[in-house]
């Protein structure tokens, strides 16, 4: 048995750890989930000490908590937080790693190694470790998380995978999308699975298309050096929504087991149609927000897109001819992560409606972020009259049902789930690759004259008029139902 517990977190001192990992794992301290024994160790480039670290960790924990903070719980939490300045590349300094570990652990011990640093030294870290035997499992369980993105492309992220298979097993290699982490997120399965009214009607036979919107209303601030070699593709589409089509299109697992789980999430991510050149235009827009090129960091004329939107058909027997529709992009109107499910409408239209109106679909709305919850949306007769019929709105949210502060961040599950080895939120080397599969090819033809031209957006609005027209075109329109309004068919083109 293990005497204690290490967290070693590359990247200590970078923005990731101020706000979302320490915050995270003061939490998980606090509800006393993470082992008695244990000690956080911050390796960084920054000349720290661990009294640097701890006063640092505290104004972060003031300021990102969203619990109550209480000093005295800190002051408990803070004696476990240590500090070593190193470069990610020196092979002393992690001589100096290893020699610390041991001084702070007191006999064999569990660790848990996490790369929140720059992505290019992910694998410089691993073979360091690996050089000095410092994932060996002798001694206790090993364990390496690490953080978006894996790759720049598949070709990248092959290689990366690659060169961690060669010191790491797979079952060591936590690959985050916090996305998997969000409460609303891991109760789409729940959704799906754990009730049975909704599984029949789950299918091609009954499902019109699926939307998944994922709006960001803040732009790039001050990650425009990164973004702008990266844009909305790779940055939420490779992983972040990609992640949310396998959950929404899965088939039932054998079990709720890691492996049973992400086996499922692979077949659907195989079973997407890649899109080809000739259809880039008609299937991919993308867009910039008005501005963007003012932001410093951004080059001059970046062609970086802040929005996209695509449609994609999964080809298996659940799916075929459904259409899925993604949209997500930065500076939009709100922040809002949410799935609709549009139902085909009745096959027969008995009701009298009045003129110029048709009869409405039912709505599934699966609200991830910010109100977290589902709406239902269905027909009901107008009171009082003889057959008019209107939408009305069967709502479920989390907040009501469960209080306020039920839910926990994205990351303290995902850091209580790596601790204990449980790797079903996890993304395995395959599927971050077939993701790239089909990202890859969209990068590619958007550069060629073939592609969609980059449209732009005004700030504050849902994204480029083409966005709109990519759907209006086949009669539908872009769904809102988060929030407390009922669920909303929006065309703005309409208005
Ligand atoms: C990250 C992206 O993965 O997700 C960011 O790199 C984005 O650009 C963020 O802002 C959104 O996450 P959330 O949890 O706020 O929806």
């Amino acid at each position: 048995m293990s005497g204690s517990t290490s967290i070693v977190i590359f990247g200590a001192s970078g923005d990731l750890n101020h706000r979302k990992l320490l915050p995270a794992l003061f939490n998980l301290y606090r509800k006393k989930r993470i082992p008695e024994n244990f000690q956080i160790l911050g390796f960084a480039t920054r000349d720290w000490d661990d009294h640097k670290f701890r006063t640092e960790m505290e104004a972060a924990a003031v300021q990102f908590c969203t619990f109550d903070y209480s000093y005295d719980e800190w002051l408990d939490f803070s004696e476990h937080l240590y500090y070593m300045s190193g470069n990610f590349t020196n092979p002393d300094d992690f001589e100096v790693l290893a020699d610390r570990l041991q001084q702070l652990e007191s006999g064999p011990s569990d660790r848990m190694f996490y790369l929140a640093s720059a992505p290019r030294f992910f694998l410089p870290i691993v073979q360091e470790l690996g050089r000095l035997g410092l994932v060996d499992e002798a001694e206790g369980k090993r364990r390496v998380v690490v953080e978006k993105p894996i790759g720049t492309d598949l070709a990248s992220a092959h290689a990366l995978n690659e060169g961690l298979s060669q010191v790491l097993k797979e079952e060591q290699i936590f690959r985050i999308d916090h996305y998997l982490g969000k409460e609303s997120v891991q109760n789409l399965l729940v959704f799906r699975f754990a009730n049975a009214i909704f599984e029949p009607i789950w299918n091609r036979n009954y499902i019109d298309h699926v939307q998944i919107t994922v709006a960001e209303e803040v732009g790039v601030a001050h990650r425009a050096g990164y973004y702008d070699n990266v844009g909305v593709l790779r940055d939420m589409f490779q992983n972040h929504l990609i992640q949310l089509v396998s959950l929404v299109a899965m088939e039932p697992p054998a079990n709720f087991e890691a492996d049973s789980i992400r086996d499922e999430k692979v077949k659907v991510l195989r079973s997407i149609r890649p899109i080809t050149i000739d259809e880039i235009a008609t299937e991919t827009v993308r867009g910039q927000y008005r501005g963007y090129c003012e932001s410093p960091g951004v080059a001059e004329r970046s062609q970086t897109e802040t929005f996209a939107a695509l449609r994609l058909y999964i080809d298996n027997w659940r799916w075929q001819d459904v259409p899925f529709y993604l949209r997500s992009g930065k500076k939009l109107a709100e922040k809002c992560t949410e799935i609709a499910i549009q139902f085909k409408c009745p096959p027969v239209q008995m009701f009298p409606l009045p003129q110029d109106f048709e009869m409405t679909a039912n709505i599934l709305g699966m609200c991830i972020q910010p109100d977290e919850g589902i709406h239902l949306k269905f027909e009901a007769k107008v009171p009082d009259t003889a057959a008019e019929t209107r939408s009305v709105d069967m709502e479920f949210h989390y907040r009501d049902s469960f209080g306020e502060t039920s839910i926990p961040e994205a990351y303290e599950r995902l850091c209580l789930d790596a601790l204990q080895g449980d790797a079903t939120l996890f993304t395995r080397a395959g599927a971050a690759e077939l993701s790239w599969k089909f990202i890859d090819p969209i990068l590619e033809a958007w550069k060629s004259p073939n592609g969609p031209p980059l449209t732009s957006y005004e700030p504050g609005s849902w994204g480029p008029d083409e966005a709109h027209e990519f759907l209006s075109s086949e009669g539908r329109w872009w769904i809102r139902t988060c929030g407390d309004h009922a669920v909303q068919v929006i065309d703005p083109l309409k208005k």
